[in-house]
C-alpha cells in the first residue's frame, strides 16, 4: 500500500492512550478515521481529536464487527486489559478480542492491520526487563501472543509492534525498531508508538513483520533499519 492509498482506518482501542495518539496522527493524513470503542459517550470526545466517524462494539462480546470493519484499508490495534484487571482472568481482549477483530478484517478484506503488543511476547530471547512483564502480567503476555500468532496466520499484510515501557512523553521519531531477539529494553512514548502503528501500513518494509520497539535508551546496532513513511 502506498502512502496515498489509505483512505480508511480503524482505529481500536481509539480512547486509550495510545489510541488517543494515533487518532491525532491520522487525523490530518488519512481522509476516514473510525474509532472502536464501547463508550457511546466517548464520541465527542474521540471526534474531537481526530475521529470521523465513532463505532460501537466490544471485541470480546461483539454484535456487528463486520460493520466496524466495512470498508476499512487497515486496522490499527492498540487495545489492552488494565494490569489490574489481569486477575479476572480470560477471555482477554488482548487475545480473543484481538483474535476476532483479526478474523472479521480478513472476512472483509481488509489490507492491512498494525497491532500494539509489548515487549516479551513470543518465544524470542526476552531482555530482564521483558521477563520481568511476563512475570507480571504473564495471563496478557500469552493473550497477546496467541493474537499475534493469529495475526500472522490471517490474509492481511501485518505488522507487530512490541513497545518496552509505555510512557505519555512527546513524539521524538528516535526509536530502536529491532528484530524480536533483540533484547531491547527502556521506555517508549505512546506517541512514538503511534507512529509507527500508522506509518507500518504504508511502509513497505515493515510488512509482514514484527519489531521490539524502544526509544531510550538508543540501540542503534541494533535497529532494523526501516525507513517508517507516514501517509501522505
Ligand atoms: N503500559 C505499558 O507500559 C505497556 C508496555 C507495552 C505494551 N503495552 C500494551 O500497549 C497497548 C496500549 O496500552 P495503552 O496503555 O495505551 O492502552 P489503554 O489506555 O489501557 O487503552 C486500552 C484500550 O483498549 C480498549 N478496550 C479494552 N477492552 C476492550 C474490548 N473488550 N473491546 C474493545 N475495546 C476494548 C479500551 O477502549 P474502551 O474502554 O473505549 O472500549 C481502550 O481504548 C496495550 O495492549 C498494552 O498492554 C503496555
Amino acid at each position: 500500500m502506498t502512502p496515498h492509498d489509505l483512505e480508511t482506518v480503524l482505529v481500536a482501542g481509539a480512547t486509550g492512550e495510545t489510541g488517543r495518539e494515533v487518532l491525532r496522527l491520522c487525523g490530518s493524513r488519512v481522509d476516514t478515521v473510525r474509532a472502536l470503542t464501547r463508550s457511546p459517550a466517548a464520541a465527542p470526545d474521540l471526534e474531537s481529536i481526530g475521529a470521523d466517524e465513532v463505532v460501537v462494539d466490544d471485541l470480546l462480546e461483539p454484535e456487528d464487527l463486520a460493520a466496524v470493519v466495512d470498508g476499512v484499508d487497515a486496522v490499527v490495534s492498540a487495545v489492552g486489559t488494565a494490569a489490574a484487571a489481569v486477575r479476572s482472568g480470560p477471555p482477554y481482549v488482548d487475545g480473543a478480542g484481538t483474535r476476532a477483530l483479526v478474523a472479521a478484517a480478513a472476512d472483509a478484506g481488509v489490507d492491512a492491520f498494525a497491532m500494539e503488543s509489548a515487549i516479551g511476547v513470543g518465544p524470542e530471547p526476552a531482555s530482564r526487563l521483558a521477563r520481568a512483564f511476563d512475570a507480571v502480567i504473564g495471563p496478557l503476555q500469552a493473550a497477546k501472543a496467541e493474537a499475534e500468532d493469529a495475526l500472522r496466520d490471517a490474509p492481511i499484510c501485518h505488522t507487530i509492534v512490541r513497545p518496552g515501557v509505555l510512557t505519555n512523553g512527546r513524539r521524538t521519531d528516535l526509536v530502536t525498531a529491532a528484530e524480536p531477539g533483540s533484547k531491547l529494553w527502556g521506555t517508549i512514548s505512546r506517541a512514538d508508538v503511534a507512529r509507527l502503528l500508522v506509518a507500518a501500513p504504508v511502509t513497505e518494509a515493515a510488512n509482514d513483520r514484527t519489531f521490539e520497539a524502544v526509544s531510550t535508551p538508543r540501540f542503534p546496532d541494533r535497529d532494523a533499519g526501516v525507513d517508517w513513511t507516514m501517509p501522505r
